[in-house]
């Protein structure tokens, strides 16, 4: 139960099933490895809010590749390395060779959800077993998108996308909010355009023009 003045996200979340307009059948589980512009989305719904709004996003960005990691192998953090051989590595072959990482998540008790928390530790394997790729990241930029039930996002959500851009060296370029129940309104789907067009000029590219 929410305290007073606290969202109530527990019940807002099964207000809705999947989402019917979002067209997630795009989103592939096998990262192409040059594209300019790479988006993981780790959501518990594959069709929901914040696929949705990944995609109004990515809709607008040529050369982008929009992955669900929810989809991949993705172990958790291990100090031997045991997970090495599941889906990180391409992921983190799929991050050097991109220009603008963006990291999308709902809001999961103020925080990201833990399937995109896996994808977080295992950058650690970027510092150790794939030393390159992690030392590749420095001068890329890095951006999140985020739905959640609450006015705005915390900042215990926010911060370690933006800590972690500065621990590689990283842009952080900042993100981009939706709650739930609005992401189909024009006003949300000018902001995704608006985004979109941030990140094109960050990976050295602009969105097409509104037809
Ligand atoms: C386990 C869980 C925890 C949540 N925690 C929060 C929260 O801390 N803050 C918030 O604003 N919304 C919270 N919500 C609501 C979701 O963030 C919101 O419904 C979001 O749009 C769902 O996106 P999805 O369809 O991609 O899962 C939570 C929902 C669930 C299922």
């Amino acid at each position: 139960m929410a305290r007073p003045g606290e969202p109530q996200f527990a019940r807002n979340a099964g207000r809705r099933n999947e989402r019917q307009n979002c067209e997630i059948e795009n989103m592939t589980t096998t990262p192409p490895l040059t594209a300019p512009i790479v988006g993981f989305v780790g959501s518990s719904r594959r069709k929901g809010d914040t696929a949705a709004l990944a995609h109004a996003v990515f809709a607008h960005l040529d050369h982008a590749a929009l992955i669900d990691v929810s989809a991949l192998n993705i172990g958790p953090y291990d100090y031997g390395h045991a997970h090495r051989d599941d889906d990180f590595a391409s992921l983190a072959e799929a991050m050097a060779a991109a220009r603008v990482i963006v990291f999308a998540s709902p809001v999961y008790w103020y925080s990201m959800t833990a399937q995109m928390k896996a994808v977080f530790d295992r950058l650690c394997d970027m510092t150790e077993i794939y030393k390159p790729l992690g030392k590749a990241l420095a001068g890329k930029s890095i951006f999140a998108i985020a739905t959640g039930s609450a006015p705005e996002a915390p900042a215990s959500f926010t911060q370690p996308f933006a800590d972690t851009a500065g621990y590689f060296d990283m842009s952080w370029g900042g993100v981009l909010y939706v709650r739930g129940r609005e992401i189909d309104t024009p006003a949300a789907q000018n902001a995704a355009r608006l985004f979109a067009g941030e990140i094109a000029r960050h990976a050295g590219g602009r969105i097409a023009a509104p037809a």
